[in-house]
């Protein structure tokens, strides 16, 4: 049976989101800008986020291959859907639920500052900074946790609970020590 704990409330999520979407609003004023969602597990930020950016805001979408053993073990990332439209010249936000080794916004913002955007800014709600293995940082950082199994609010174990409205640490039989 898993066991859920809240680690943080929709409460202060949405505190928080608000924050971001000023200081976004605030750094981008008067231009527009281009998020660019990590699926899966951005999306219910990014929707949330969008609403509280005061701008011309536009969606894409990107994604990777999933979190698996093979990516911690090999550090390898593989692209498996690209942006819809040129990211060249516009000011880009790419939005994650958590950053954790930094490996897939690695391989994304490399891969994105070819195509010379105007900006390119990381928007993280989550941040595991004990985990990184790549020297990368948000700009735009909700909430740093420690290194514990999260869901909700877009992040899943194996695709549930992506929709709880409270982040929540997962203790479950398999999960814990
Ligand atoms: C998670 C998360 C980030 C990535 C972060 O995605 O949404 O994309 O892992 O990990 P990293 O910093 O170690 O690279 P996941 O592969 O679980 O896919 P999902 O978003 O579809 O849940």
């Amino acid at each position: 049976m898993d066991k859920l704990r809240v680690l943080i409330t929709r409460r202060q999520i949405a505190a928080k989101v608000a924050e971001l979407g000023a200081r976004i609003s605030a750094d981008f004023a008067g231009e527009p800008v281009l998020l660019i969602g990590v699926l899966k597990g951005a999306t219910i930020f990014l929707a949330d986020l969008a609403r509280q950016i005061e701008l011309d805001v536009s969606f894409d979408f990107i994604a990777v291959s999933s979190y698996g053993s093979a990516k911690r073990q090999s550090g390898e990332v593989r692209l498996v859907k690209d942006v819809d439209h040129s990211v060249e010249g516009k000011n880009i936000i790419l939005v994650e639920d958590i950053l954790d080794t930094g490996l897939t916004l690695t391989y994304l913002t490399n891969l994105l500052q070819a195509h010379r955007p105007k900006a390119l800014k990381i928007a993280a709600l989550l941040d595991k900074v004990s985990r990184r293995m790549e020297p990368i940082r948000g700009d735009y950082v909700g909430f740093q946790i420690p290194d514990e199994f999260v869901v909700g609010y877009g992040l899943d174990f194996a695709e549930h609970y992506r929709n709880l409205r409270d982040i929540c640490v997962l203790e479950s039989d398999s999960n814990t020590a």
